[in-house]
C-alpha cells in the first residue's frame, strides 16, 4: 500500500522498520483514536490490523466509522507520513512498543475466549525482539496478563510484558485520551516504567496498579455502569407497573440533588462492551456476581417487557412496527450487541411487518429512509436517542420513547 500522494506531502515516510510503536488491531474502534493521538503526540505509527479493507479506509483519509475530530487528525497522520499501514502478524517493527487493541469476545457460554489473545500473541511471536514493551490494552480477564508473562517467560522470550486498559466511550475517544488519567500496570519495574513514559505522552495523568489490579478495574468500571443502567431501568418498570411516568420521578430525583445527579435515564444497554466485559468478571466470579446477572436480566429483558406491554395495548399482529435507530447508542453507527436487533427479531413474530431505520448505521441494507418508515408504520419505537429525532415529524404516530428523548401527545413513555 501507498500513501495518496496528494496527502502525503511532508516528511520521510514511516516504514515498518523506523515506525516508533506498533498498534496491532490499529484499524479497530480503540485502535484508531490511540493511533491517532500517538501520530498527533509526533510519534510514527505502524498500524497493524489483519481485516486490510479497514485499512485500505484509513489509507484514503476516511475513517470506518464515527469517531469524534478523527477525520483532521487522520488527514495530518497521513500528510506528515506518520503512519505505515500493515496486516501481516510478520510485519511488526521492533524498534518500540506493540499495543495490542484486538477484540476479546466472550464465547457462547458467556466466557473470556483467552485464546484469542494466545493466538495472536503466537502469531506476533517470531516478529518480536526480546526487550521490547509489548502492551495488552484490549480489555481481559483478570490474570491475563501476568499469564501473557509467564507464558512467554516459558518459551525463553525475554519481553517486558504490561496492561494499560482502554476505557474511553466509543466515539468520543480521542477527547477522552487527552482528558483522562490512564491506568498504567505492569509485570516488571521495567514494564511498568516504560508503560508510564509511553502513555505519559497522550494523557495527562498516569495512575500505576499491578496487573490484576488494573485488570479488574477496568471489569468494575463496566460492571457498574451495565448495573447502573439496570437500576435505572428497573425503576423504570416499577414505575410504569405503577402507571406513573419515570421521567417525572428522575426529574424530581436530580433537581438539584447531587446525590441522584448520577442516575441515568432508562433506555438499552449494550453494545460491545458493557455485557461482554459484565460477564467476563461474573465468569472469574464462578458466576457467582448476582448484581451483574441481576443486570443482564433487567437491561435485556426490557426489550421483553415492552413488546408485551404494547402486544397488549395495541393489536400488534394487524400493525406495521417502525424501529428508530439500529445503533446500540445514540449518535453512533456502531450496530455491534444493539438491542435494536433484539425488537426487530421479536417484533417479528408478533407484528404484520417490522420496518428499521438509522441515518448514521451503514452497514445493514434492510434500513429505509425516516420518512418512509413514518410513513409506512402504524407505531414506532425509539430505539436508539439519536439527536435528529427529536425534530421528525412522526405524521401523529404513536411513538414509544422509553428514554424520555421526545416530548408530544403522541409521545408514549
Ligand atoms: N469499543 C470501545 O469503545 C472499547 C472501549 C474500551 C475497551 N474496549 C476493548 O478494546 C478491545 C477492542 O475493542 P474494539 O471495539 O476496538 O474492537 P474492534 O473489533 O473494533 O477492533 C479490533 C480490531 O482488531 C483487529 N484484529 C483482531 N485480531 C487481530 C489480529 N490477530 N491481528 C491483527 N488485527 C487483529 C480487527 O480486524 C479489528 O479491526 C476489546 O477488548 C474491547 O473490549 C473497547
Amino acid at each position: 500500500m501507498t500513501v495518496r500522494p496528494d496527502i502525503a506531502s511532508q516528511g520521510t515516510p514511516t516504514t515498518v522498520e523506523n515506525a516508533d510503536i506498533t498498534v496491532v488491531g490499529g484499524g479497530g474502534h480503540v485502535g484508531i483514536p490511540l493511533v491517532l493521538a500517538f501520530a498527533e503526540a509526533g510519534l510514527r505509527v505502524n498500524v497493524n490490523d489483519r481485516n486490510a479493507s479497514v485499512l485500505d479506509t484509513l489509507q484514503s483519509g476516511k475513517l470506518p466509522f464515527i469517531e469524534a475530530g478523527a477525520g483532521g487528525l487522520l488527514a495530518q497522520a497521513l500528510a506528515s507520513k506518520r503512519l505505515v499501514f500493515t496486516t501481516a502478524a510478520d510485519r511488526i517493527s521492533t524498534g518500540g512498543p506493540v499495543i495490542i487493541t484486538i477484540g476479546t469476545p466472550v464465547d457462547e457460554f458467556l466466557n473470556p475466549v483467552r485464546k484469542v489473545v494466545q493466538d495472536c500473541i503466537d502469531a506476533l511471536l517470531p516478529s518480536l525482539a526480546d526487550g521490547q514493551l509489548l502492551v495488552l490494552r484490549s480489555t481481559v480477564f483478570p490474570g491475563t496478563t501476568d499469564w501473557l508473562a509467564g507464558y512467554l517467560k516459558d518459551k525463553g522470550r525475554k519481553l517486558n510484558v504490561a496492561f494499560c486498559p482502554e476505557r474511553v466511550v466509543q466515539g468520543n475517544g480521542l477527547k477522552e485520551l487527552r482528558d483522562m488519567p490512564q491506568i498504567v500496570s505492569g509485570c516488571t519495574p521495567d514494564a511498568e516504567r516504560e508503560a508510564a513514559a509511553l502513555f505519559g505522552r497522550i494523557a495527562p495523568e498516569v495512575v500505576t496498579v499491578t496487573p490484576m489490579e488494573a485488570e479488574f478495574a477496568k471489569l468494575f468500571s463496566n460492571a457498574y455502569r451495565y448495573i447502573e443502567f439496570a437500576a435505572t431501568n428497573e425503576f423504570y418498570l416499577v414505575a410504569k407497573s405503577a402507571g406513573v411516568d419515570y421521567q417525572r420521578v428522575l426529574e424530581a430525583m436530580k433537581h438539584n440533588y447531587p446525590r441522584a445527579k448520577g442516575i441515568p435515564r432508562p433506555g438499552f444497554a449494550a453494545g460491545p462492551c458493557l455485557v461482554k466485559d459484565t460477564m467476563q468478571l461474573s465468569a472469574f466470579a464462578r458466576n457467582q456476581f448476582g448484581l451483574g446477572h441481576a443486570a443482564l436480566l433487567i437491561n435485556e429483558g426490557l426489550v421483553l417487557h415492552i413488546v408485551e406491554d404494547l402486544k397488549r395495548d395495541y393489536d400488534l399482529g394487524k400493525m406495521t412496527v417502525g424501529l428508530l435507530g439500529m445503533a446500540f447508542k445514540a449518535e453512533s453507527d456502531d450496530v455491534r450487541a444493539s438491542l435494536s436487533y433484539k425488537f426487530k427479531k421479536v417484533l417479528a413474530s408478533h407484528a404484520r411487518a417490522v420496518l428499521t431505520t438509522d441515518p448514521f448505521v451503514t452497514t445493514d441494507a434492510e434500513l429505509r429512509p425516516l420518512d418512509d418508515v413514518i410513513a409506512k408504520s402504524d407505531l414506532l419505537i425509539l430505539c436508539a436517542p439519536h439527536a435528529a429525532y427529536k425534530s421528525a415529524d412522526f405524521k401523529g404516530k404513536p411513538v414509544f420513547d422509553v428514554w424520555g428523548h421526545l416530548e408530544g401527545n403522541n409521545v408514549i413513555r
